[in-house]
């Protein structure tokens, strides 16, 4: 029998409203996105992974801070980290910035981060992740949750072993994207071994890794078990594709629609970085916007060469005039920024991956 994508469940006490959740992806998960990805059916968001390397006084590339909005919730807050007193003092800020759900970032796969003990590297280091999962779980009163590889090494069942002791260490839920650290993404997500976890554990496990589609999703549902599916990949520049699978509405946005979303996007995101950020930043996601046939190819690449955003909008409203009118509607449902939280001392750190 199919499982309804639009059921809700519940992490510890916090119910989150449907079965998809949107991925942490750093470099993409700001606040637009999770805000976006809300919109259009997401029932939990996470914010990229956030360093308490802030908090040890180490010198981290970021970019930025975090902010929370109103209409976030519920948001998941990502941490990462190797020492159990500073992840423990990081999930204390997050809870205090609004998070419904401190999630740890045991799968990261980049060099920068495992080679600090943290991400990936906790895969294998199943005495110190019971540790730092112990002290979040006991310094928050929000639910404690982890993400994590299959493991490092390629075909590891790491993940089967580690899971069930991070619950007795006080996780309320489980993320598994069941590649290994060593496959980054190539490959494909085995979800036979988060069928296996989903057996060995009473929490809740989220299945994330190549779902892309409602069929997927149900079939992923099916076959594992699994509480809820994270959408990743599958999302970016594309919320119409979380509608898709949660609602199963698979009309493809008209021109203005596209053209409107990106508007909005862009505008929050520079708020959100500053204009010199965001104008780099963003370059990337004009190509996922505007692809999927949506604008011809040669736009998209004449939109990248631009350097100021309001360069970019300017062309977007030419070529999609009736977008203006969306923009309007969009912007007026926004909550007031004055009712913003910001996460100050944590910065987002650009190494991200899980
Ligand atoms: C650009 C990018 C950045 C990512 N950053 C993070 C991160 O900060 N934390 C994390 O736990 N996972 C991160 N991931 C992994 C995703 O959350 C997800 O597990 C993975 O992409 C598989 O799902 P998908 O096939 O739906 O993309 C990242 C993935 C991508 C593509």
């Amino acid at each position: 029998m199919a499982v309804e994508l639009r059921e809700s469940w519940s992490i510890g006490p916090v119910e989150v409203p449907t079965r998809v959740v949107l991925a942490p992806m750093a470099g993409v998960s700001v606040q637009a996105f999770r805000r976006q990805g809300r919109r259009y059916g997401a029932g939990l968001v996470c914010s990229e992974m956030v360093s308490c390397a802030g908090i040890e006084h180490r010198n981290e590339k970021t970019l930025g801070y975090l902010r929370v909005g109103a209409d976030e919730h519920p948001l998941a807050i990502q941490i990462f980290g190797s020492e159990p007193a500073a992840m423990a003092e990081a999930a204390r800020m997050v809870e205090a910035a609004g998070a419904d759900v401190v999630d740890m970032n045991f799968g990261c796969p980049v060099k920068k981060v495992t080679k600090t003990g943290a991400g990936a590297h906790l895969l294998e280091d199943t005495a110190l992740a019971f540790r730092i999962t112990e002290a979040v779980a006991a310094a928050v009163s929000v639910p404690v949750s982890v993400k994590m590889r299959r493991g490092v090494e390629d075909g590891s069942r790491a993940c089967l072993e580690l899971g069930p002791r991070l619950v007795d260490a006080g996780a309320a839920a489980l993320t598994l994207h069941p590649r290994s650290a060593k496959q980054m993404y190539t490959g494909y997500a085995d979800h036979t071994l988060t069928a296996e976890l989903v057996s060995l554990v009473d929490v809740p496990v989220i299945a994330s890794g190549d779902v892309t589609s409602r069929e997927r999703a149900h079939a992923v549902l099916a076959s594992t078990g699994a509480s809820a599916v994270m959408v990743g990949r599958g999302a970016q520049g594309n919320p119409w594709a979380i509608r898709e699978i949660v609602l199963g509405d698979a009309e493809q946005p008209s021109r203005e629609e596209v053209a409107a979303e990106l508007i909005v996007f862009i505008r929050e995101t520079v708020r959100e970085l500053g204009e010199r950020r965001a104008s780099g930043f963003l370059k990337k996601f004009y190509g996922w916007y505007l692809g999927h046939g949506r604008f011809p190819r040669p736009f998209k690449n004449e939109l990248v060469q631009l350097s100021a955003t309001d360069e970019v909008v300017t062309r977007l409203l030419a070529a999609a005039p009736g977008a203006a009118a969306i923009v309007e509607r969009l912007e007026a449902e926004l909550p007031d920024p004055e009712g913003e939280t910001l996460l100050e001392g944590m910065p987002i750190s650009i190494y991200g991956g899980g």
